[in-house]
């Protein structure tokens, strides 16, 4: 008998779970694009990611499905595009049915802006990007002029206004938080593969487990502590974080204003772990990425070093927010970069109105579209030859060659990223610093090869490269 209970109430289970998985089936096969045929009801992504480089994925389906077509990310309907008319629909001409990012609720302690939607997004964007401009950047940028800096060093001195010692000392805590943060979403083995796949089918569970990993609070409560630290002792700056203390004081001093209305202390506090989440392992990895390509091609490496060398004469030796304005063929080789090696290799939009993005094209809402970046970049018809490394695609003559939404390393359309200023600008001044004092070059253990499991970055173990004074 309580055999035949537990057979019933396992069939019940199993027929809930399949028709649960299976109910957003049938529109998009409808939409008469090709279709990346799911497995039975688990949807059409690998089901092992720990053993997919997942930008490999999507170049092999744009290759065999073309463009665009259409597919489940585990139970959620999909489009996935790199055409630059549907990219555009989706993230300009359209935005207010896109802005969102994520299709789930989360705490507002881990809400950084990347994850944020509806008003909360709103009025954090509006409230950040006035720290991101020219005059804020360059104030930003002086602290590091006089130092060896590298990305952790330049965030933690101009977003926080601290020497994290970061590039000096690998125990440096804020360089542990910062990359446990960003290694927790790897999924590099099978248990992690299997949660991944579960939670994602079931989307519910969101709300009861946590995906982020304690380095997100242990972000958060540096934040609060530098912040303490500076009302407690007067200390007045003009960085990242003091932005946000302006922000805590609206939120107390006005609350029924439009900062106070829609954003928490929490909210508030949680963006100091931007720069870190966003973008610490992104220009990090470009700068790395960038060497191994420099050290690849020593003539590159010479061309840059020399147009380096002559504007810091012009300069009076300074390398800074404003000498560096004038090396555009550093800034096309760090574009070329960013093409070859775009260290987010996807950006996404989550559908929340039914909206027709093409004629006859409608997106229900609940669906999300996926823009993969790496393979816009690798893709012959937007740019040709594009294993070729070559800086020239991207000088100001040559520009106008490229299609408007084919290169995205930083997104597109009003959620593009906040901090591609900033970032190109720390990475100048980074490479600048560096060409001036070293020549790079390969050794015999030097190659590139990507990690698999990575959902979104484009990360590899190690990077090994011969650094020496010329
Ligand atoms: C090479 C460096 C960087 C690359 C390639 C990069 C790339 C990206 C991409 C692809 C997005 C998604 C945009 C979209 O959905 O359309 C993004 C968003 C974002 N990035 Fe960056 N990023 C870099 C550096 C930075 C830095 C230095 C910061 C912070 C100072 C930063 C902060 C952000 C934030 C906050 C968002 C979310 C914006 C929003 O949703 O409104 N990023 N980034």
């Amino acid at each position: 008998m309580l055999l035949v209970m537990l057979a019933g109430l396992l069939a019940m289970s199993l027929t809930w779970i399949y028709f649960h998985l299976s109910k957003d089936r049938g529109y998009i096969e409808g939409l008469g694009l090709p279709l990346d045929k799911p497995n039975f009801v688990l949807g059409s992504s690998p089901l092992l990611p720990h053993q997919h480089v997942i930008h490999e994925v999507y170049m092999k389906k744009v290759r065999e499905l073309g463009k665009t077509y259409v597919g489940y990310d585990n139970a959620q309907p999909i489009l996935v595009t790199i055409d630059p008319n549907l990219i555009k629909a989706v993230t300009i001409t359209h935005f207010e049915n896109f802005s969102e990012t994520i299709a789930f609720k989360i705490e507002p302690k881990v809400t950084t802006l990347d994850v944020a939607g509806g008003m909360v997004w709103q009025v954090l964007r509006k409230n950040m990007s006035p720290t991101f401009s020219s005059g804020k950047l360059k104030g930003m940028m002086e602290p590091i002029s006089g130092i060896s800096a590298f990305t952790l060093e330049t965030i933690s001195q101009s977003a926080f206004g601290f020497k994290s010692n970061a590039f000096y000392t690998k125990d440096s805590e804020l360089l542990k938080h910062g990359v446990e943060a960003f290694s927790s979403f790897v999924t590099d083995s099978l248990p992690k593969s299997l949660e991944y796949v579960v939670l994602l089918h079931f989307p519910a569970l969101f709300s009861y487990i946590s995906i982020f990993p304690p380095a997100y609070y242990k972000l958060y409560d540096v934040t609060t502590n530098i912040m303490k630290q500076r009302s407690d002792q007067g200390i007045k700056k003009k960085d990242f974080l003091a932005r946000l203390q302006e922000l805590l004081e609206e939120i107390k001093n006005n609350p029924d204003g439009e900062v106070g209305k829609y954003l928490t202390e929490e909210h508030v506090t949680a963006q100091g772990a931007i720069f870190f989440l966003a973008g610490f392992e992104t220009t990090a990895n470009t700068l790395s990425t960038l060497c191994y390509n420099l050290a690849k091609h020593p003539e590159i490496q010479d061309k840059v070093r020399e147009e380096i060398t002559n504007v810091v004469n012009e300069c009076d030796g300074r390398i800074d927010y404003d000498s560096v304005q004038g090396m555009k063929y550093l800034e096309a080789c760090i574009h070329e970069n960013l093409r070859m090696y775009p260290p987010a290799t996807l950006h996404i939009r989550q559908c929340t109105k039914d909206t027709e993005i093409a004629p006859g094209l409608v997106i229900k809402k609940g669906m999300r579209v996926d823009f993969p970046i790496y393979t816009s970049h690798h893709n012959p018809e937007f740019f040709p030859e594009p294993e070729t490394f070559d800086p020239e695609r991207f000088m100001p003559e040559n520009e106008k060659n490229i299609k408007n939404l084919t290169y995205r390393p930083f997104g597109g359309g009003p959620r593009f990223c906040i901090g591609q200023r900033f970032a190109l600008i720390e990475m100048k001044m980074a490479v600048a610093k560096l060409l001036t004092n070293y020549q790079i070059s390969t050794s015999p253990q030097t190659h590139l090869k990507f990690d698999k499991g990575s959902p979104f970055m484009l990360s590899y173990p190690e990077l090994v490269l011969r650094i020496n004074k010329p």
